[in-house]
C-alpha cells in the first residue's frame, strides 16, 4: 500500500516505518495519523509480520503536532471533535512498535516516541514538550507519560520550561532503553525487531499487555494480571514446543498457535 506520509518497508518479519514529511520535519497532522492507524491495523492482521519500527529521519523523528494544522482551531471544534483521540487507537496496536528516535522528539513527536512500546535513541536525539512556548500543552498523553517514564521533578521541569534532553540524560531518566550511534541507528533497530519478531507470537501480546498493565493499573491488579497471561500462556502449543526445544537443546519452531 501507499501512504501519503510515510515509507513502509517489510525486512522479514519486521516493518520499517519512515515518517516522511521532511518538509515539516515531520510535524504531525491528521494525515499521518490516519497512515499510521492503516500501518499498524495491517500489523496486527498480517502473520508474516512480527513487530514494527517507527524512524523518521536524521534531523528529526518528528517535530511536534502540526502547528500550521492547529493554528486556527478554537475550543469547540477541538474538545467537539476531540482533537487527538484518534492516537488511542494507535496504542491500542497489539504487536510491539519500537521507536527509532534520531533529532527532534518535541511535542507530539515526543508523545509518539512514548506511545510506542519502547525506545532507542540515536546519541542526536532530543526530547521535549515546548508545548508551554506555544501557550498550550502536550494533548497526546504526554504529560501522563512522560511523568511515569521519567518521574515528576523531570516531567514538571520540562512541561514548564520546554527544556529539551539529550540522549543521554533520557537513558539516565529511563525514557529510552539505549543510546546508539546515529549512523547505526536504524538497523539496530530492526535487528532488536526481527529479534522480537523471532519469538513465539502469543507469548510476544501477552508479555506487552503485561508490561503495559504496570502504567494503568496498581500493582496487586498488575501482578494478577500478569499471572493470568502467564498461566494462559500453558495453553498454547508453542509453550510445550519452547519447553521441549530447551531441554533438546535445540532452537524452538513456533506456530502461533
Ligand atoms: C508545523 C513545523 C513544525 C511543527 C517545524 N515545522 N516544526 N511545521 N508544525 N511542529 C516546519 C517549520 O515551520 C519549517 O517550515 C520547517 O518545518 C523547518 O523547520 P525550522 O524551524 O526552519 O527548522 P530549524 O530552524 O532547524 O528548527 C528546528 C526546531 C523548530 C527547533 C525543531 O522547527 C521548532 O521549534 N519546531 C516546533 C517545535 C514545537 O513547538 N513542537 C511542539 C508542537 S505542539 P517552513 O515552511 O517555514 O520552512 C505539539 C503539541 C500538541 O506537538 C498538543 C497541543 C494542542
Amino acid at each position: 500500500a501507499d501512504y501519503e506520509t510515510l515509507i513502509v518497508e517489510r525486512r522479514d518479519r519486521v516493518t520499517l516505518v519512515t515518517l516522511n514529511r521532511p518538509q515539516a520535519l515531520n510535524a504531525l497532522n491528521a494525515q499521518v495519523l490516519d497512515d499510521l492507524l492503516s500501518v499498524m491495523a495491517a500489523l496486527d492482521a498480517d502473520p508474516s509480520q512480527g513487530c514494527a519500527v517507527i524512524t523518521g529521519s536524521p534531523k528529526a523523528f518528528a517535530a511536534g503536532a502540526d502547528i500550521k494544522e492547529m493554528q486556527a482551531q478554537g475550543f469547540a471544534t477541538m474538545y467537539g471533535h476531540d482533537f487527538f483521540a484518534g492516537w488511542d487507537r494507535f496504542t491500542r496496536t497489539r504487536k510491539p512498535v519500537i521507536a527509532a528516535v534520531a533529532g527532534y522528539a518535541l511535542g507530539g513527536g515526543c508523545e509518539l516516541a512514548m506511545m510506542c512500546d519502547f525506545i532507542l535513541a540515536a546519541d542526536t536525539a532530543k526530547f521535549g514538550q515546548p508545548e508551554i512556548k506555544l501557550a498550550v500543552s502536550p494533548g497526546m498523553g504526554g504529560s501522563q507519560r512522560l511523568a511515569r517514564a521519567v518521574g515528576k521533578a523531570k516531567a514538571m521541569e520540562m512541561c514548564l520550561t520546554g527544556r529539551m534532553i539529550d540522549a543521554d540524560e533520557a537513558e539516565r531518566a529511563g525514557l529510552v532503553s539505549r543510546v546508539i550511534p546515529a549512523a547505526d541507528l536504524v538497523e539496530e533497530a530492526v535487528k532488536t525487531a526481527a529479534a522480537i519478531a523471532a519469538m513465539a507470537p502469543l507469548a510476544v501480546l501477552a508479555n506487552k499487555e503485561m508490561v503495559n498493565m504496570a502504567f494503568e493499573t496498581g500493582l496487586a491488579a498488575g501482578v494478577q494480571f500478569e499471572r493470568r497471561l502467564f498461566h494462559g500462556l500453558f495453553g498454547t502449543a508453542d509453550q510445550s514446543e519452547g519447553m521441549a526445544a530447551f531441554v533438546e537443546k535445540r532452537a524452538g519452531a513456533w506456530t502461533g498457535k
